[in-house]
């Protein structure tokens, strides 16, 4: 068998020392965490208090958590991975910065991926020192993989703005699957994938309890700031998302900007067939140069982010009983709660 590296448990561990390993991690080695290792499995996935986590990213995770300190101020954008991240990226972006770029020409949009310009916690955040060097603007924008229940306790605590963006789990499935396909060819087939999906093995996961933890602590703390977003309904109405959106970041769109286009301009800006035609994002990779992990440090290629772009494609892929199997288990987990699922 043979597996990605996983991360030198040392950098991290080494700067737990103060409060301690957590306690999944007693023996200060992440290496001692239950894993969902097996056959041909690349891209393995850490336990970590009741999450699968990517081995990848399970140092960053644990160093977020131990140091990254968040401020009132500050937008988090949280999503499960291959939700649409890289688009919401792109949205609050241009929403939040769009007084300092209004020559659309010269948008950093054209010459940058989205995950360059907006830091994930887990991802940048590797060592101390990079949590310094973090996204110095104002307000910040930052974004997360993880669920609710592992968010830094800072953010917790904090009033900070929370953006969550999900999307029909049998799309999130299908795009999960293409994507690591890609990083790691020989990757399990789509039933064997399919079957993990469902006993919530895939990344950050499982899927559903990574929706829920965050909706139901929004149901719980009705004044937290939090603005659930669904993938399926940004497509259909981009425009009015967007707006919905700025109001939600308190940078609502002007009468001049409304009658001047700004909101087409944005939406043509983030658009699926604008981002995935620029030369950043067709030939150049996104790499995580201070992550001593294998295939970051390596880098991914952009193209990888933007596959289709489409809602409904799982049709092309899931059998009827696999329909049945995943529906059945929304059904049960989301009954009644309220979401739009
Ligand atoms: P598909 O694989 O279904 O095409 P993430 O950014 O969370 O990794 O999610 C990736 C998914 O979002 C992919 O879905 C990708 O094509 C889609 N996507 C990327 N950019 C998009 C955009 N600007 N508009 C809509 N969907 C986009």
């Amino acid at each position: 068998m043979s597996t990605l590296q996983s991360p030198s448990s040392t950098t991290v561990l080494e700067h737990l020392e103060e409060d301690g390993p957590s306690q999944k991690c007693k023996g200060g080695n992440i290496s001692s965490l239950p894993n969902d290792i097996g056959p041909q499995d690349k891209g393995f996935l850490n336990e970590y208090h009741g999450f699968w986590i990517p081995a990848l990213a399970t140092s960053g995770v644990i160093a977020s958590q131990k140091y990254f300190q968040a401020r009132d101020t500050d937008i988090l954008l949280v999503t499960p991975p291959k939700v649409g991240t890289t688009w919401s990226k792109a949205i609050l972006f241009a929403l939040m910065n769009r007084i300092h770029y209004q020559d659309l020409q010269e948008h950093p949009l054209l010459t940058k991926i989205p995950h360059d310009l907006v830091p994930l916690l887990e991802g940048d955040i590797y060592t101390k020192k990079k949590v310094h060097d973090l996204n110095p603007a104002f307000p910040r924008l930052l974004s997360t993989h993880l669920p609710y229940v592992l968010l830094p306790t800072s953010v917790k605590d904090s009033t900070c703005k929370i953006v969550y963006v999900y999307r029909n789990a049998k799309d999130t499935f299908v795009s999960l699957w293409h994507f690591q396909n890609r990083l790691y060819p020989t990757t399990a087939s789509l039933e064997e994938a399919f079957n993990k999906f469902c006993k919530g093995m895939s990344p950050f996961g499982s899927y559903w309890d990574h929706v829920l933890s965050c909706w139901k602590k929004s149901i719980q703390n009705p004044g937290r700031k939090m603005l659930f977003l669904k993938y399926e309904e940004m497509k259909e109405q981009p425009t009015t998302y967007l707006k919905r959106i700025a109001e939600f970041l308190d940078c609502p769109f002007s009468p001049e900007e409304e009658a001047k286009g700004t909101v087409n301009d944005i939406s043509s800006l983030c658009s699926f067939d604008n981002l995935s035609n620029l030369d950043v994002n067709k030939s150049r990779k996104w790499c995580l140069p201070d992550h001593k992990m294998t295939l970051f440090s390596q880098g991914v290629d952009n193209a990888a982010f933007f596959r289709q772009g489409q809602t409904g494609d799982w049709v092309n892929y899931l059998t009827s009983e696999m329909t049945e199997k995943l529906d059945h288990i929304i059904e049960e987990k989301f009954h009644g709660i309220g979401l739009k699922f």
